[in-house]
């Protein structure tokens, strides 16, 4: 019988997880399933919780779902720990994204500085649940979902010493999704090879016969597509192709990250499919102007989620409501509980599914260290993720992932320590955040707003 322990149980995103393990229940018998949140979350975890409760009735599985705010009590013994916590709730994600803003930068959750402070103030809490595991659980396997994904499990297992982790997104379930609509092809007979860092992966593709169609790919999403640039003069033909182009891309994409066009010579250039959070670091202006032009509108991403998130929790107090509501598509990570729950079930079951995943490199990207965690294709078995060899990139990708796998390390370890030197660095070469006194005032400001939650700092 299979316990599992999520952290942050609380999130609207819980019943994509339930979905996932009712579906999966014959080959993955989950007995218990613990929700845990902290005082803040009690509020949405009782009434996710009993959402949740009533999904697993209606479905006429025997999995019995606790919820609790007592950590420990909810690790003890657990096989898998699921972790889908916000530290500072979305009023922290707020500041991230408003206060770069304010100075003319991008705000995000998980790029630039807004993704570097939400690192400084989860890496201390994953490290101290990686304490409690290996008094309560020391067999378990991790499996992170909590933003920066790729920092997080890095941290884990460079300073929490805990191998047995596992960094999730699901970015590259889109990515894939997309490509197949493209080519009009069927997802799951294309072979897909991917490589790079959490929100900064590059992937290629292959036909049933060995065609490479990685340039194909880039030609129907980004050559033909790229409405406003190619009709540039003129401007309804520009808006019809743009819209068409949005509409190819909207059920295939990430909700809080819009269809913009990529700069097409560049991305023939390149020569292989960028994923959706490339467009920060190939068009940041463009990404910025409409970042702008939105904040305006509806003030920033995490202003919008609260109000959609509000709406779902709504839908969940419905004590006639068993199954997840369509609503929940509204948030950027749909298809998580794919993600999540399909990778418990290859470790359980040793089913040596291919996946994407955070995980420790090994030589599957030359290019970067071999213990640094990668966001790589893997065949998922008993023993964990199993990289699949890549190679090496382009120099032109290779510079960019370099740069960013190092700001990634100088950002953990400033998380760890607290070092202000060490955070300045780590926005010095983040190349969303300009360098000099400006990155001195914005990491400042960021400092002080976020003071409660970086006791390191
Ligand atoms: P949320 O704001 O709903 O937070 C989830 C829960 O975490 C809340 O109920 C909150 O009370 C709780 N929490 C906060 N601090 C905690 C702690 N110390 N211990 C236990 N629980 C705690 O967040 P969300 O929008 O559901 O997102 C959850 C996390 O998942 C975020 O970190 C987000 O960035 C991440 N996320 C990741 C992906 C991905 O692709 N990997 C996709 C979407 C969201
Ligand atoms: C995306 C990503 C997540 C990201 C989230 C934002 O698709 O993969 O890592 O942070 O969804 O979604 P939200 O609805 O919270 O803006
Ligand atoms: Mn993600
Ligand atoms: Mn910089």
């Amino acid at each position: 019988p299979v316990k599992i322990a999520t952290i942050g149980g609380g999130s609207s995103y819980t019943p994509e997880l339930v979905e996932g393990f009712i579906k999966r229940y014959d080959e993955l018998p989950i007995k218990e399933l613990w929700l845990v949140d902290i005082e803040e979350g009690k509020e949405k975890l009782e009434i996710v919780g009993a959402m949740a409760q009533r999904m697993v009735k209606a479905a006429g599985v025997p999995m019995t779902i606790h919820l609790t705010l007592d950590r420990e009590e909810a690790l003890k013994d657990a096989d898998f720990v699921t972790t889908q916590f916000r530290v500072g709730l979305l009023d922290a994600r707020i500041k991230d994204e408003r206060i770069p803003l304010s100075h003319g930068i991008i705000g995000q959750e998980t790029n630039g500085a807004g993704g570097m402070f939400k690192a400084f103030r989860t890496v201390p809490v994953i490290l101290e649940i990686v304490e409690d595991m290996k008094r309560l659980c020391p067999n378990a396997w991790l499996v992170n979902f909590t933003n920066p994904s790729g920092m997080v499990t890095e941290a884990v297992i460079k300073y929490g010493k805990w191998d047995k982790v596992v960094g999730l997104c699901n970015v590259p379930i889109s990515c894939r999704k997309m490509v197949g609509k493209a080519l009009d092809k069927n997802e799951e007979e294309l072979f897909f090879k991917f490589a790079g860092l959490n929100h900064f992966h590059w992937h290629r593709v292959w036909d049933v016969d060995g065609t490479e169609l990685t340039d194909k790919a880039i030609q129907k999403l980004y050559v033909e597509n790229d409405g406003l640039r190619k009709f540039g003069a003129n401007a309804t033909r520009a808006k019809e192709e743009e819209e068409k182009a949005a509409k190819r891309a909207a059920d295939a994409g990430v909700a809080n990250i819009k269809n913009i066009s990529f700069v097409a010579e560049q991305i023939q250039d390149l020569g292989y499919l960028p994923c959706m959070y490339h467009r920060y670091y190939y068009i940041t202006d463009d990404m910025l102007e409409d970042e702008i032009a939105d904040f305006k509108e509806n003030g920033t991403r995490a202003e919008v989620v609260k109000r959609t998130e509000a709406e779902l929790f709504e839908l969940y107090k419905d004590p006639n409501l068993d199954y997840k509501p369509e609503q929940l598509t509204k948030r950027g990570g749909t298809y998580y509980s794919d993600a999540a729950c399909e990778l418990i079930n290859s470790i359980y079951n040793d089913k040596r599914t291919t996946m994407v995943v955070s995980t420790q490199n090994k030589g599957a990207l030359t290019d970067l260290p071999y213990d640094s965690v990668a966001e790589v294709s893997a065949i998922i078995t008993a023993a964990g993720p199993m990289p699949i060899s890549w190679g090496t990139l382009k120099p032109a990708a290779r510079g960019m992932v370099q740069i960013m796998k190092a700001m990634e390390e100088t950002t953990i370890e400033a998380a760890v320590t607290g070092d202000y030197g060490k955070a300045l660095h780590a926005f010095t070469i983040n190349p969303l955040v300009p360098s000099g006194q400006i990155a001195k005032t914005l990491l400042d400001e960021m400092l002080i707003a976020h003071k409660k939650h970086l006791p390191q700092f």
